[in-house]
């Protein structure tokens, strides 16, 4: 059975009071990342350590979230809003590869749920849900500014433009 990947943000976050723990490795680099703002604007710094929550832990979780708040003086709430704002940023584990399709107006004129439903049969998965060896998450997501080169998705941190079926068997086939 797939597990649901919640697509909504307003989906409900379940609070917990753990505070995540880094390297000090991990935690200097984001100490790297508060020198770039002035010293009463460290709240700026929130979208590039919100990065590297999620490439810790895979996610933006309760935990890394208090850690955030506490490393920038923030109350929880400033962080979850700005967490929660940003599809890039995923508020529920997601697979190794996470693939994001897509469908605002040009991909979707362009073929988009043709692409879609041919993904999602392959992987046995629906939009918003992981395969259950963990490998693939596919999720719904608004334009993502290639509507020149419509349909695409984002595969991790790469664009796929002009998608076919015969190219999108392609790229899941090079996913290990
Ligand atoms: S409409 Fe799909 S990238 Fe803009």
């Amino acid at each position: 059975m797939a597990t649901a990947t919640p697509t909504s943000f307003t989906d409900k976050v379940e609070y917990s009071p753990e505070i995540a723990e880094f390297s000090p490795a991990v935690v200097e680099e984001m100490r790297s990342h508060l020198t770039k703002y002035p010293a009463d604007r460290t709240r700026s710094a929130l979208i590039p350590l919100l990065f590297v929550i999620q490439r810790e832990r895979g996610w933006i979780d309760n935990a890394g979230v208090n850690f955030l708040a506490k490393f920038l003086d923030l109350e929880v709430t400033d962080v979850w809003e700005t967490a929660t704002f940003y599809t890039m940023f995923n508020m529920r584990q997601v697979g190794r590869h996470h693939i994001q399709i897509c469908k605002t107006l040009s991909c979707r004129i362009m073929g988009e749920p043709e692409i879609t439903d041919h993904i999602c049969s392959k992987l046995g998965i629906h939009p918003g849900e992981t395969t259950e060896d963990g490998r693939f998450t596919v999720t719904m997501v608004e334009c993502l500014g290639s509507c020149g080169t419509a349909p695409m998705m984002q595969l991790g941190f790469d664009y796929y433009e002009n998608l076919t079926k015969e190219s999108v068997d392609k790229i899941l086939e090079g996913c290990k």
